[in-house]
């Protein structure tokens, strides 16, 4: 059989036929997708989930992809077909070598074809699952803290949400950049996982006196609370985590999960504090080249185990349902990923 041939062959994957609940999700076999000028077909060892995945699929993500497609936002895999354009333009790209694709559908399948500019070589050193699921929560948790917030080392970081994909990063890079955190989760399993990548401390979200533990920390310090909130959860308790903010303090707005805060504006304005709205996604496609010098230096970091994302926990491609309804239900401790 011929490259060509082999790639007209049926292969598996998830149809998002309309937008609804996750359970609507079908496994079938459909013709693989067509290799375009540009693009590179991958064949996927695994997809990493993301809360962003369970949105894309019911229509309630802020970009709408027309149905039916396959979802899954991130990957890893082997390249098996490159179009002769990115062969010529881009040698690196050579069929067998290892690449993540960050295209923001398609992922959860057999294989999946891709833009030639969200294809990136990864380097040995760096597992599988961790190359399918470090790039969206990584990016974000890094371009938040660095490019938005400007942290510096000392400071101190609430990360909320910390067991999650997205916090758990929070986590790991801010220990990474020298801060001081703080981490609230709502499971033994996920503080665990927070305490583990370098949290000083890991409260119970449904427990624990959070603001009034948060200030006996930052009083210690000579600080009336700490210099930065990273919130990944939003709801309710997105006032009280304003709240445990010293002067001069940054409330970092990631995400939604548990509902749109509206926040008191005299908290802002009490002790010069500012509230940051994150949006990683829009930014990386407007800074192209910066967004990928900074997917190459965290990937170097990963190499070189200054940051030390967890090995995600495995689901078959038929039991993709499962994994969406598991992080969308609040079940999953760290990260996920589908198998195919
Ligand atoms: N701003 C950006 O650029 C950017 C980029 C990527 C993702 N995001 C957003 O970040 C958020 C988190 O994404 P993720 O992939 O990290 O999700 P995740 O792995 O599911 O983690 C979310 C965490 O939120 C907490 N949570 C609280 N209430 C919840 C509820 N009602 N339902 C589900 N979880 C709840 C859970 O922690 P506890 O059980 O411990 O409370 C959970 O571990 C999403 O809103 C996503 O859209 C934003």
């Amino acid at each position: 059989m011929t490259v060509a041939e082999c790639h007209n062959q049926p292969m598996r994957a998830i149809l998002c036929r309309e937008y609804g609940p996750i359970d609507q999700l079908v496994l079938e076999d459909v013709a693989p997708p067509e290799l375009r000028p540009g693009t590179v077909r991958v064949r996927v060892k695994a997809a990493g989930v993301n809360y962003v995945d369970t949105l894309i699929v019911q229509g309630r993500y802020q970009l709408k992809t027309p149905t039916p497609f396959t979802p899954g936002w991130e990957c890893v895999g082997e390249l098996v077909e490159v179009a002769p354009d990115v062969a010529r333009d881009a040698p690196h790209l050579a069929s067998g070598t290892r690449v993540l694709v960050a295209a923001g559908s398609g992922a959860y399948a057999e294989e999946v074809v891709a833009p030639a500019h969200a294809v990136t070589v990864v380097p040995d050193g760096i597992s599988d699952g961790v190359a399918a699921t470090f790039v969206q929560s990584y990016m974000t948790a890094m371009f938040a803290l660095r490019n938005r917030a400007g942290a510096e080392r000392g400071q101190s970081l609430l990360v909320v949400g910390a067991g999650g994909g997205v916090g758990l990063a929070a986590v790991d890079v801010g220990v990474s950049m020298g801060l001081r955190v703080f981490a609230v989760a709502s499971s033994e399993e996920k503080r665990r996982l927070a305490l583990d990548q370098g949290a000083e401390v890991a409260f119970d979200v449904a427990g624990d006196d959070i603001k009034s533990a948060v200030r006996e920390l930052a009083a210690a310090e000579g600080k009336a609370g700490v210099d930065l909130v990273y919130d990944p959860v939003g709801g309710d308790l997105a006032d009280t985590w304003l709240r445990t903010l010293g002067e001069g303090g940054q409330f970092l707005v990631i995400g939604f999960v548990g509902g749109i805060p509206s926040l008191p504006l005299n908290q802002v304005l009490l002790r010069n504090r500012s509230v940051i709205g994150v949006e990683w996604g829009s930014w990386a496609m407007q800074h192209r080249s910066a967004n990928e010098a900074l997917q190459r230096e965290v990937m170097t970091m990963i190499a070189e185990g200054q940051l030390s994302p967890v090995e995600p926990t495995a689901y078959p491609l038929e039991r993709t349902v499962d994994a969406l309804t598991d992080l969308a239900q609040r079940r999953a401790a760290g990260k996920l990923v589908v198998v195919p």
